[in-house]
């Protein structure tokens, strides 16, 4: 979840008081080109390991290399696919209005887009995150309950010292994970579809674990804000994942798993049913990241 990229986050608790204007008309042509660039760059450097659902999404919404997403138009056709709207925000929200927005089915997505200067990495997430990384698959009707169970859940967590545990949920699924696909993975995670390095680490690097997604590791596996992942999560499919993780109630899993430890994202554990060893090479010079394991 986006807030927990440690930059400002805005304090407002209500959803009324995080929605803002896009102003689609301010964008300058530099900024649709910047979109194009982007698009364009991210679809050819995962070519052939994008879901099908992801770029089913792209169709249904009329996403194109041509402009910056306008999004009352967007809406129009992402309310007739899964009844999901987008509302703009000024950046990162805090918990609350967070959850309550997924809860009901409006999704928060920022509006600037970045410079030319910062197509490779940018700390904080901008429309060619928040758009192109997560909306498409919002057209997806067991994407789209997952993500709505997930806000649900997030409302819960606050209430039960469970919010950790749901960040850790989504940093593996909705922002960096994989969907097994015959006897292969394809990506889905935003954080994935939307940034140049992971993606490029993703297609072509034989660093990192692929596991098979099961709720306990995932929730209790920690994972590092600012540096590729040491292992990912590989789901059989959104219909899975949401049975997954509505079948059982989450708050009785926080009190157990708040008495274990975390566990490594360098290691591979007994249970695992390991899809890729990596070879953890690119980790090698550890610590890379100055920031704590969440
Ligand atoms: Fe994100």
């Amino acid at each position: 979840m986006d807030e927990n990229k440690g930059h400002a986050i805005l304090n407002a608790q209500s959803v009324d008081e995080c929605v803002i204007e896009q102003h689609w008309d301010k964008y300058t042509p530099q900024d649709h080109k910047t979109w194009g660039t982007l698009f364009n760059r991210q679809l050819a450097t995962l070519k052939g390991k994008v879901c099908q659902e992801y770029l089913d999404g792209l169709k249904t919404l009329h996403l194109t290399a041509d402009e910056v997403p306008n999004y009352d138009k967007m809406n129009r056709y992402l309310k007739a696919a899964t009844g999901w709207e987008v509302l703009p925000v000024p950046g990162l929200i805090a918990s609350r209005p967070f959850f309550s927005m997924l809860a009901n089915k409006q999704f928060p997505a920022g509006t600037f887009i970045r410079t030319p200067e910062q197509l490779d990495y940018l700390e904080e997430p901008d429309i060619f995150h928040d758009v192109f990384g997560h909306v498409p698959l919002l057209s997806n009707p067991a994407y789209a309950d997952y993500m709505q169970a997930y806000g649900k859940g997030g409302l819960l967590a606050m209430d039960h010292k469970g919010v950790k545990y749901l960040a850790r949920l989504n940093w593996y699924t909705i922002e960096f994970g994989l969907i097994v696909s015959g006897g292969d993975f394809k990506v889905y995670g935003a954080g994935i579809m939307s940034s140049f390095g992971e993606a490029k680490y993703v297609m072509s690097d034989a660093s990192p674990n692929i596991v098979k997604f099961y709720l306990e590791r995932v929730l209790r596996t920690g994972y590092y804000i600012d540096d590729l992942q040491a292992t990912y999560f590989a789901i059989n499919s959104f219909e899975s994942l949401f049975r997954e993780c509505v079948e059982r109630p989450f708050v009785p899993l926080y009190d157990e798993y708040n008495q274990k430890p975390r566990l490594s994202p360098f290691e591979l554990l007994e249970g695992d049913q390991v899809l890729r060893r990596g070879s953890g090479e690119y980790w090698k010079e550890f610590p890379k990241t100055k920031t704590k394991l969440k």
